[in-house]
């Protein structure tokens, strides 16, 4: 039995700026991340950029650089999203590291080894946007009459020698495999998508281009640069320290969970197993794909003009306020519209309103009115005290269940229940008015919400680490109880509170 937990996000195409749609994803496997390690487990959270291919040298192309030191730029700015969304990410891997050509050397060599990798000859449809193959029968037409990918990408015809991965030899074992691994692929929807797919029947895979340089290259047949998504995927074993069995994180593989987007799960769940199993090397466990954002309404874009850079979001709103507007804000797995409306009303209902207040409250009056003390416990507790403590105390659980499932929405709303069953109870039992009748009872539930704010603080740090560490501070709660263990113990009696501050402040827009 281990407690290790290694959890992914895609690593980004550094083709271009890092804009919501990345954060969200890397936000997602944060919180999980997080999670997992106030739950005790010893975590690796990986994260980074993918670097090479057809699109990223293009890419530098247009930008007149030499793609080596254009990743270099971009690489920065994934690395800067990271540091200002407060991703707490343990490694940061560029697949133009040597590390990681060592790593898809070893991984194609194994390939061969086993048969699984043979030379022939692709002609057919490609799609640099994607960076993907396509079948004439999956092509669509544009309005323009333009022959086009499914996605909307422009396709272009490749004709070229290349290296096949005998993916048609896998159909079987992968369903086998997902019928063995039903919890595989989340959420539902997607694994049917996957497995209907699957059914329909598999081509082998091209792995390799000849036609570009910017690539790693295929071990022994250097005209050969191997296809970007296979490098790109072996970035999840490099990481670990692939091909070394000694190496410090070698026993973190297989990945507990790669968290990525709808759009790239038939990369994570059809030729991602396919390539570790024909390799000999365990699966990961675990493959779910959030939704997609569009902005007011409209798909993000740079012809539109609308893509959302999350440092200026960030520098306006805050860094917690963007963490949880975007994983509040849209059911986990759906697609979701970013507007800042939307973000405003829940950044002043939920967070100034719901839980600022609550806290401010409560604090407020024990500063007053208790000395700054840390009233006792009510004795005896009254149906309303039991009813409240109870609810916060199955939160650890209910976050974890949903969490689990990758439903942070579902988490969050489990929070915000309690939340403001906690409002309600610090308007029916009024302390205020307690205060001139029965200050012991008004200590009592003073010490309720302190409880009950404590247990919130804790199971919201993943979503929104510096505000709800600026919360437990605020409940004097030391640093090295604020684990879900830790809440079994409560706090000490007569402990000494900071002067209360706001902690989530109103947002008054300035155009509205
Ligand atoms: O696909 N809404 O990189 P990429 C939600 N390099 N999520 C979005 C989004 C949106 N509008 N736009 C992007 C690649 N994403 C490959 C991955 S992994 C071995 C290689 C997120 O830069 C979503 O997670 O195109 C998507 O899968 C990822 O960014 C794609 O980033
Ligand atoms: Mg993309």
């Amino acid at each position: 039995m281990s407690d290790r937990f290694y959890v992914t996000t895609p690593i980004y195409y550094v083709n271009g700026a890092p804009h919501i749609g990345h954060a969200y994803t890397s936000l997602a496997a944060d919180v999980v991340a997080r999670w997992k390690r106030l739950e005790g487990h010893d975590v690796f959270f990986l994260t980074g950029t993918d670097e090479h291919g057809q699109k990223v040298e293009k890419a530098a192309l247009d930008a007149g650089l030499d793609p080596q030191s254009f990743t270099d730029g971009v690489a920065g700015q994934f690395r800067a999203m990271s540091e200002a969304l407060g991703i707490s990410n343990d490694d940061f891997i560029r697949t133009t590291e040597p590390r990681h050509k060592i790593a898809c050397a070893a991984l194609w060599t194994r390939l061969v080894a086993s048969g699984d990798i043979y030379l022939g000859h692709y002609e057919g449809w490609y799609a640099v946007r994607d960076e993907a193959f396509y079948g004439e029968d999956e092509l669509v037409t544009n309005a323009h009459g333009l022959r086009i990918a499914p996605t909307g990408a422009p396709v272009e015809w490749v004709r070229e020698p290349s290296y096949f991965f005998r993916l048609s030899a896998w159909q079987d074992r992968l369903l086998a495999f997902y019928e063995a691994n039903p919890d595989f692929i989340g959420p539902g929807a997607r694994r049917n998508e996957v497995v209907s797919f699957v059914r329909g029947g598999l081509n082998d895979l091209s792995v390799s281009r000849t036609s570009f340089r910017w690539g790693i290259e295929v071990p022994g047949d250097p005209e050969h640069v191997m296809y970007v998504w296979l490098d790109a995927l072996t970035n999840y074993l490099t990481a670990t320290g692939y091909p070394d069995p000694d190496a410090p994180r070698a026993g973190f593989w297989p990945a507990d969970l790669h968290m990525v987007g709808k759009d790239i799960i038939r990369f994570h769940a059809v030729y991602w197993p396919a390539f570790l199993m024909a390799a000999g090397l365990p699966t990961p466990r675990r493959v779910c794909a959030n939704g997609w954002w569009t902005v007011e309404g409209e798909k993000m874009s740079k012809s539109i003009g609308n893509v959302i850079e999350p440092s200026a979001l960030i520098e306006q709103f805050g860094r917690d306020a963007v963490r949880f507007f975007l994983l509040r804000e849209m059911p986990f797995g759906n697609d979701g519209d970013f507007s800042r409306r939307a973000l405003i009303s829940r950044l002043n209902v939920e967070l100034a309103n719901d839980l600022g207040n609550l806290a401010q409250r409560s604090l407020a009056m024990i500063a007053r009115n208790c000395e700054g003390r840390l009233p006792p416990m009510p004795v005896p507790l009254i149906e309303a005290d039991t009813v409240l403590l109870d609810q916060a105390a199955a939160l650890p659980k209910l976050l974890g269940d949903a969490i689990e499932v990758q439903a942070f929405h579902s988490a969050l709303e489990e929070a915000w229940r309690v939340i403001r069953a906690a409002n309600a109870y610090i308007d029916h039992q009024a302390p205020w008015a307690l205060k001139k009748t029965d200050a012991v009872r008004m200590g009592a539930v003073l010490r309720v919400l302190v409880e009950v704010m404590r247990t919130v603080a804790t199971v919201l740090q993943p979503f929104m680490p510096d505000s709800m560490a600026r919360m437990l501070d605020q409940l004097a709660v030391p640093a090295e109880a604020r684990s879900f263990a830790a809440l079994a113990e409560p706090l000490a009696d007569g402990t000494v509170l900071p002067p209360p501050q706001g902690i989530f402040p109103r947002y008054v827009d300035e155009v509205a």
